[in-house]
């Protein structure tokens, strides 16, 4: 039944994974499920109230402007202001059911087939398959720990760049959890505009970071909107409300404009009242309520580094995201190892491989489960060693 396009996609490899966890649950054993990037946290008092009285009118009932309304687009200008000083023009922002959906929608736009689509390994698989689905060529770069899960543009220079139409980065990183800096993004930019590719960069996790220390952002670069660039933004993980569907794209006029056209073939928009809502969170409490969901993070975040170090696991410093890469300890495979601490200790990681081949003898654990469970997780990984 299924279409070729769906059968060229990479096999799923946590089936076997899966099915043991679910086996492992119905025998009423404890799973403690660290392989979620869903937070567990409730999402802000004022985003529930804000829907409900946005749900009391008419208007929001309605189809929604198909670009987002001007309401959200005028919040995430003064919210993008306040971050990075960047104000975008209303044809610059677009409004996306969710990041994801907007990621998987670009090199439908932006690419021909046959083109060549830039994706890192390890990397989020939807820069793999939406590339594949639009007909083009995925070629991989590897991000490796010595250069802090960063790219090595020399090394991409070296390559035919010459059907290269788009490069996806993704900092804050998942599975990573590495940050960028701004030589990093203004090299891309620089790359981008040199051989004719689109830059995008996923900043799915930009709010989500500690020790003070807001991760730099690609539209912040000098003359970033100036490029071809596009860069993703999510409300899912800023204000827990990956349920929700909303996030939003700000970018060069023409790549927002492909986006835009291919969208308006195929969606409606997001629906008005969750756009009214989120627009009055970000204006008002926002800020307030992601410093208190970082400082959540962080505690579990230093709980899980030093728990896990105490052990001798060689994590990853975590600075962003709410995740942590470690690496898998003695000879094991990823696989192999996340199956074995399921089933010994009934506590489910991410293995590496999910991200890629580079994911190889590492392991993600996501900190979207309360401090005692993380605990509880560790003391157990801490049995079996
Ligand atoms: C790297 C990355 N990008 C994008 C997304 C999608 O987020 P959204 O809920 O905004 O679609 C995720 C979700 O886990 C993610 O990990």
């Amino acid at each position: 039944m299924k279409a070729k396009r769906l059968l060229s996609l990479p096999p799923y490899l946590f089936e076997d994974l899966e099915n043991r966890c679910r086996e492992a649950a119905s025998q009423g054993r404890d799973v403690i499920d660290l392989s979620v990037g869903d937070p567990d946290l409730s999402p802000p008092d004022s985003i529930i109230n804000h829907l409900k009285t946005a749900l009391a009118e008419d208007r929001h009932h309605l189809y929604p402007p198909q670009r987002g309304t001007a309401e959200l687009k005028a919040s995430i200008r003064g919210y993008l202001k306040d971050r990075c000083g960047v104000e975008p023009s209303d044809d610059e922002i677009l409004i996306l059911i969710g990041s994801k959906e907007g990621i998987a929608h670009l090199p439908l736009a932006v690419c021909n087939p046959g083109d060549t689509v830039l994706v890192p390994d390890p990397g989020y698989p939807v820069y793999t398959s939406t590339a594949q689905f639009a007909g083009c060529a995925v070629d991989r770069f590897v991000l490796e720990e010595r250069r802090r899960f960063l790219p090595d543009f020399k090394e991409l220079a070296t390559r035919d760049l010459s059907r290269a139409r788009l490069l996806f980065l993704n900092y804050p990183n998942n599975p990573t959890s590495a940050t960028a800096t701004d030589a990093v993004f203004d090299t891309a930019l620089r790359f981008g505009d040199e051989h004719g590719f689109v830059v995008a960069n996923d900043a799915a996790y930009a709010d989500v970071y500690f020790d003070d220390r807001p991760p730099p952002l690609l539209c912040a670069q000098p003359r970033a909107l100036e490029s071809p660039m596009i860069e993703f933004f999510s409300f899912s993980k800023t204000f827990c409300v990956t349920g929700w569907r909303v996030g939003f794209a700000v970018g060069n006029r023409a790549v927002i404009d492909a986006l835009a056209h291919l969208k308006a073939n195929i969606d409606s928009g997001v629906f008005g009242a969750i756009q009214a809502a989120a627009a009055k969170t970000l204006e008002t409490d926002g800020d307030r309520y992601a410093g208190a969901m970082r400082a959540t993070f962080e505690k579990r975040r230093d709980l899980a580094l030093e728990s896990l170090g105490r052990l001798g696991f060689h994590c990853f410093p975590t600075y962003a995201t709410f995740y942590v890469w470690t690496r898998v300890p003695g000879a094991l495979n990823t696989m192999n190892y996340a199956l074995d601490l399921l089933d010994k200790t009934d506590v489910l990681v991410t293995p590496g491989t999910g991200f890629g081949d580079a994911g190889e003898g590492y392991f993600r654990i996501a900190l979207t489960q309360p401090d005692a469970r993380i605990e509880e997780a560790v003391a157990r990984i801490a049995a079996l060693r």
